[in-house]
């Protein structure tokens, strides 16, 4: 069912998305690492997973798994074998979790293992076994996702002293479903609950106000065809329980950072601003405007074209909103 609210995993399932998926496959079937990108809710997941499950890949999802242990433990049962056949580094006291996750991806060598939420898992030591892995097993197929915001940025921009310098993987973009897209989308999901009237204004205005962002077209649906709301009450919903989402994100990532400058910052381009007007705003100098800015921008939470900055997404301007 299209407005399921789980990442769907098989491609009958997948609206849209072919030429993703085809080229996904180009570039894993010619030896690359692979970093699908894109902001929240624009199917990240469920691309990987269905990736995964059509290719007799293992998906593995990283949320919670904090180390190389956790990603070790992880990965193991997912490809359902047992740890202590695998490795001998477990006889050990002190296990040396690299070597065991080494040991782990040449006995997996030939599948594809699709990592989410990368970004949990530790960054500079990682990427060192990652460059490992590589150097030594170049048969292993590695698909990566996640937010942007931490390993991933690492992974695909990496500095001269990353050790995947010169290694990077391959990007690829998941964009926002165009306009008439999202409308079709929301056409078929409501030609599969026939008994929910829907007029044709209602799913204009649906993807007006959401845009083409998958995650909350199905939230809509999901509030229409599964529990029933009235048009109105289902936006509501969509944007409220969205919001909420956001906004704890939001919270993680001002973290460790000087909040009041990017909640300021957040405020004065949420409905499109100059970089002139931020300055002023923010009352600080160039640098730090600078830094604010590009931050938020590589978060892939703020837009900007030529010297203009702007949110694009409906519930991350709400969740600004809301932010006291
Ligand atoms: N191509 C698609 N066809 C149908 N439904 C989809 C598609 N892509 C995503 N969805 C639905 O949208 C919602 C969000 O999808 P998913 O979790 O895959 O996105 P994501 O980009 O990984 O989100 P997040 O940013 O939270 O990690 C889910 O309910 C999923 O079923
Ligand atoms: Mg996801």
């Amino acid at each position: 069912m299209l407005f399921d609210l789980k990442p769907k995993e098989h491609r009958e399932e997948l609206f849209d998305r072919e030429e993703e998926y085809e080229e996904l496959k180009r570039l894993v079937d010619s030896g690359l690492w692979v970093a699908v990108v894109g902001k929240r809710m624009t199917g990240k997941t469920s691309l990987l997973k269905t990736f995964a499950n059509e290719n007799n890949g293992i998906y593995v999802n990283l949320l919670g798994a904090r180390s190389i242990e956790g990603l070790v433990r992880k990965l193991a049962a997912e490809s359902g074998f047992k740890l202590d056949e695998v490795s001998l580094d477990l006889r050990f006291i002190q296990v040396k979790w690299s070597r065991v996750l080494e040991d782990v991806f040449a006995r997996i060598k030939n599948r594809v293992i699709a990592l989410d939420e990368v970004q949990e898992v530790s960054s500079h030591y990682f990427l060192k076994v990652l460059k490992s892995v590589w150097d030594k097993y170049r048969g292993v197929k590695i698909v990566f996702s996640g937010s942007y915001v931490g390993i991933l940025r690492r992974l695909l921009e990496p500095s001269p002293a990353s050790p995947l310098y010169g290694r990077k993987p391959a990007k690829l973009l998941l964009k926002p479903f165009s306009r008439e897209l999202s409308k079709k989308f929301l056409e078929n999901g409501f030609r599969e609950n026939p008994r929910v009237r829907v007029r044709s204004e209602e799913i204009e205005e649906a993807v007006d106000r959401l845009n083409g962002y998958v995650g909350w077209l199905t939230y809509y649906g999901n509030f229409r065809c599964v529990r029933r709301l009235s048009h109105e009450e289902a936006l509501r919903e969509t944007v409220n329980e969205g919001s909420k989402i956001i906004l704890e994100e939001l919270e993680n990532f001002l973290k460790g950072r000087r909040r009041e400058l990017y909640v300021k910052t957040l405020r004065t381009v949420s409905n499109g601003a100059r970089w002139s007007e931020v300055k002023k705003t923010l009352n600080a100098n160039s640098k730090v405007v600078k830094i604010v800015l590009e931050t938020l921008c590589s978060a892939m939470i703020v837009e900007e074209k030529e010297g203009y900055y702007w949110i694009e997404d409906p519930i991350i301007k709400e969740a600004v909103r809301r932010m006291k």
